[in-house]
C-alpha cells in the first residue's frame, strides 16, 4: 500500500527520495510524488511507477535539502495525477503524504467547501491538509498545534508527514494504524513507511507509536508528543535489517530470489527453537502462554490471503497432534459477525507484514472480549507483533516480491512447531511419532535444496501451460491449502484464473469446467488419501483434462497417468506442504515471466493491506 518517504538534512533530498521510494515499490502502488523547498516549493507527481515521476521531473528544479516523497495505492478516487500525492493546503504553502484513511472526510470537506475551499482531488488526504491549515488560520496557532488539533477532529488511521514552505526547517510527521519509522542520521533525519529506504544511511531508528506526533527540526534533537500534546522520550532502537537482504543479490526478481531462499528461511524459522536428538521443540515467544494454550477450549486462527492458507495447515497439524479444535476465519469475516469468543479461547493472528488492517482489526475485537491473542509475524516490531499478547516471530526475512512465498513456509514451519510442542506437553502425540516428525523437519531445508534443481522441469511445463485461460488445482487433507496457494499464486501474479478445491469437492460442480483445455494441478503425494487422489486423477482423465501432479520421488501410478509430474521429495505427510509449494511457486513464476508479467509488483496489489 501507499509508501511514505521523507528527509531533511545536508544532502539533496530529491536522490534519497526517489531511491527509497524505489525501495517501497514492492508495497504496490499506481502514482508517485514528490515536494521540495528549495527557494520556493514543487510539487512533482504524476500516475504510473517512480520511473515516470523521473521522467516528470527531469529538468525541472529538483534541489533542495528537504522533502517528502509517496507512492499512492489508490483508496478514494482513481490513480491519475491529481490524486497523487504530495496534496497541497488551499494557500499551497502546506504540503503532505499519506498512508491510510480518513474515516470523516466528507463531512470535514462539506463543511470546508461552505467556507470557500476548493478542492484538487478526490482524496481524503486533501481534506487533511485543508484542515490543518484551517485551524492555524482560525486558531492563530503553529503548525504543529494546528497538526494535532486536526488529528484530533479526524477519525481513521494515518502515517503522514507535512512540510511547509515557509519553514524549510521542519517536518512534522504523525502516525495511528499505519507504520513509520524515523531515521536518526549523523546530522540529518529519514522518516519512512519502512526501514527499507533507511537502512543504508542510518541504523538508529524510532518507530512511531499510534497517536504520536515527531517534530523534525534541522536545528534540534528529534521531539516526539502524543496528541494530548504530552512529551514522549524517543525509544532510538538499533536496526537488524541488512542492506543484502532488499536487494535482488543477482536473481531476475525478488519471488524468484526469495523462492530460494526458503532452504535458508525455513531453517532460520527453526534455528534455536529445535533439538531432534534431544527430543526438544521451543517457541521462547510464547513459554509464558502454553499453559493457556494446552488448556484453550479451541483456537481461532484470524488471518488473509497466503497467511490463511497457512492457517488451514495448522488446523490439520494442531488438531492431529494437538487434539485441541481450531476454527480459520478470514479476518475480514470475523472482525464484522459479532463471533461468540470468551476468556477460554486463544486467537491465533498471522501475518507476514504484521500491519494488515482486517488482522488487526479481528485482533482488537478478540482481546476486548477477554481472548488470548498469539501472533504469528515476520516484521518484527510490526502492529500485530505489537498488538498480541504473546508471539512467535517467522523470520524469514524480509519479503519484497508481492506474492508471499518464504513467508508461507515460515509460517508453516512455526505453526508446525507449536502443534508438536502442544502436542508433547499435552501427552497427545505419541513419542515415536514426535520424534520422527522433529528428524523430517530438520532435513526439509536440503530437501527443497533438492527440489530447487530440478526448476527447469517446471520451467519445461510452464511454456506449454503459459496461454491458459483457468487452471484447477487439487489436494486433500493438509495439501488442499496447498492447492489454494498454489491457485492464488498463479492468479496474483500471471492474471490467469485459477481455483484451488479439495479433490473430492471437485464433483460437486467444477468438474463441469473439465474438458481439454483445462489444466489441473493435483497434489497427489504418497499419505493416506493417495488412493482417493487417485480416483480424481481418473475422473479429470476421464474428461480429458491435462494433468500436472505434484508426486513423490519413485511414484509409479500417478505418474502413469499424468500427462506431466514433478517429482518431490518424500517426508512426513505432515510436512507435505512445506515442499509441495515449491514447485506450485515456480510454476505461477515462469508462467507470469513468460507471459510478461509484473512479477514482483502485480497489478493492483499491495504488499502489505493496511486498508480493510
Ligand atoms: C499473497 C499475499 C496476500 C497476503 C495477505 C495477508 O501472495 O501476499 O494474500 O498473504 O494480504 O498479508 P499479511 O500476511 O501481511 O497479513
Amino acid at each position: 500500500m501507499c509508501g511514505i518517504v521523507a528527509y531533511l538534512g545536508q544532502k539533496q533530498a530529491y536522490p534519497i527520495l526517489i531511491k527509497g521510494l524505489k525501495r517501497l515499490e514492492y508495497r504496490g502502488y499506481d502514482s508517485a510524488g514528490v515536494a521540495l523547498v528549495d527557494s520556493e516549493m514543487a510539487v512533482y507527481k504524476c500516475k504510473g511507477k517512480v520511473s515516470d515521476l523521473e521522467a516528470h521531473a527531469n529538468g525541472k528544479n529538483i534541489n533542495g535539502t528537504i522533502g517528502i516523497g509517496h507512492t499512492r495505492w489508490a483508496t478514494h478516487g482513481e490513480p491519475n495525477d491529481a490524486n497523487a500525492h504530495p496534496h497541497y493546503s488551499e494557500s499551497k504553502k502546506l504540503v503532505i503524504i499519506h498512508n491510510g484513511i480518513i474515516e470523516n472526510y466528507a463531512s470535514l470537506k462539506k463543511e470546508m467547501i461552505k467556507r470557500g475551499h476548493t478542492f484538487l482531488s478526490d482524496t481524503d488526504t486533501e481534506v487533511l491538509v485543508h484542515l490543518i491549515e484551517d485551524i492555524q488560520e482560525k486558531e492563530k496557532v503553529d503548525l504543529f498545534e494546528a497538526l494535532r488539533m486536526a488529528l484530533n477532529e479526524v477519525i481513521g488511521a494515518y502515517a503522514i508527514v507535512v512540510m511547509s514552505k515557509d519553514d524549510p526547517n521542519k517536518l512534522i510527521a504523525a502516525k495511528k494504524g499505519s507504520p513509520m519509522v524515523i531515521g536518526i542520521g549523523k546530522d540529518d533525519f529519514y522518516i519512512a513507511s519502512d526501514a527499507t529506504p533507511i537502512v543504508e544511511y542510518t541504523k538508529n531508528v524510532v518507530y512511531l507509536e499510534d497517536e504520536e506526533i515527531a517534530l523534525l527540526d534541522r536545528n534540534e534533537e528529534l521531539k516526539i508528543f502524543n496528541i494530548k500534546n504530552q512529551s514522549k522520550t524517543p525509544y532510538i532502537q538499533e536496526l537488524e535489517l541488512q542492506l543484502e537482504a532488499i536487494e535482488k543479490g543477482g536473481y531476475e526478481h525478488f519471488m524468484l530470489k526469495e523462492i530460494y531462499e526458503q532452504p535458508k528461511s525455513i531453517l532460520d524459522s527453526m534455528r534455536g527453537r529445535i533439538n531432534a536428538a534431544q527430543g526438544i521443540v521451543s517457541l521462547g515467544g510464547i513459554s509464558d502462554y502454553e499453559t493457556k494454550m494446552i488448556n484453550a477450549k479451541r483456537f481461532i486462527i484470524v488471518a488473509c490471503g497466503t497467511s490463511w492458507h497457512a492457517g488451514l495447515v495448522a488446523e490439520y497439524l494442531i488438531e492431529e497432534y494437538a487434539r485441541i479444535p481450531v476454527e480459520v476465519e478470514y479476518a475480514s469475516e470475523f472482525r464484522y459477525r459479532n463471533p461468540i469468543l470468551n476468556e477460554d479461547d486463544v486467537v491465533i493472528a498471522i501475518s507476514q507484514s504484521g500491519e494488515t488492517a482486517d488482522t488487526l482489526a479481528a485482533i482488537e475485537l478478540a482481546k476486548s472480549k477477554g481472548a488470548t491473542i498469539i501472533g504469528i509475524c515476520n516484521v518484527v516490531g510490526s502492529s500485530i507483533a505489537r498488538a498480541t499478547h504473546a508471539g512467535s516471530y517467522t523470520h524469514a526475512g524480509p519479503e519484497i516480491g508481492v506474492a508471499s512465498t518464504k513467508a508461507f513456509t515460515a509460517q508453516v514451519t512455526v505453526l508446525t512447531l507449536l502443534a508438536l510442542s502442544l502436542g508433547k506437553k499435552k501427552g497427545t502425540i505419541p513419542h515415536s511419532k514426535f520424534a520422527q516428525i522433529l528428524s523430517e523437519l530438520e532435513s526439509v531445508p536440503s530437501k527443497i535444496e533438492t527440489l530447487l534443481k530440478k526448476d527447469n522441469q517446471i520451467e519445461y511445463i510452464s511454456e506449454i501451460f503459459k496461454n491458459a485461460t483457468n487452471f484447477l488445482y487439487l489436494g486433500r487433507g493438509c495439501s488442499f491449502p496447498v492447492a489454494l496457494e498454489g491457485a492464488l499464486k498463479l492468479k496474483e501474479i500471471s492474471y490467469i484464473h485459477a481455483e484451488g478445491y479439495p479433490a473430492a469437492e471437485m464433483k460437486h460442480g467444477p468438474i463441469a469446467l473439465i474438458d481439454a483445455e483445462m489444466p489441473v494441478v493435483v497434489i497427489a503425494t504418497k499419505g493416506p488419501s493417495y488412493e482417493k487422489v487417485v480416483s480424481n486423477i481418473q475422473e479429470v482423465k476421464a474428461r480429458k483434462g491435462k494433468i500436472i501432479a505434484i508426486v513423490t520421488e519413485g511414484d509409479v501410478t500417478v505418474k502413469e497417468m499424468a500427462d506431466y509430474s514433478i517429482e518431490i521429495p518424500e517426508t512426513d505427510e505432515s510436512l507435505v506442504p512445506l515442499i509441495s509449494v515449491i514447485p506450485l511457486q515456480l510454476l505461477s513464476y515462469y508462467i507470469a515471466v513468460m507471459r510478461g508479467c509484473n512479477v514482483d509488483q502485480p497489478r493492483n496489489l499491495a504488499k502489505s493491506v493496511t486498508v480493510e
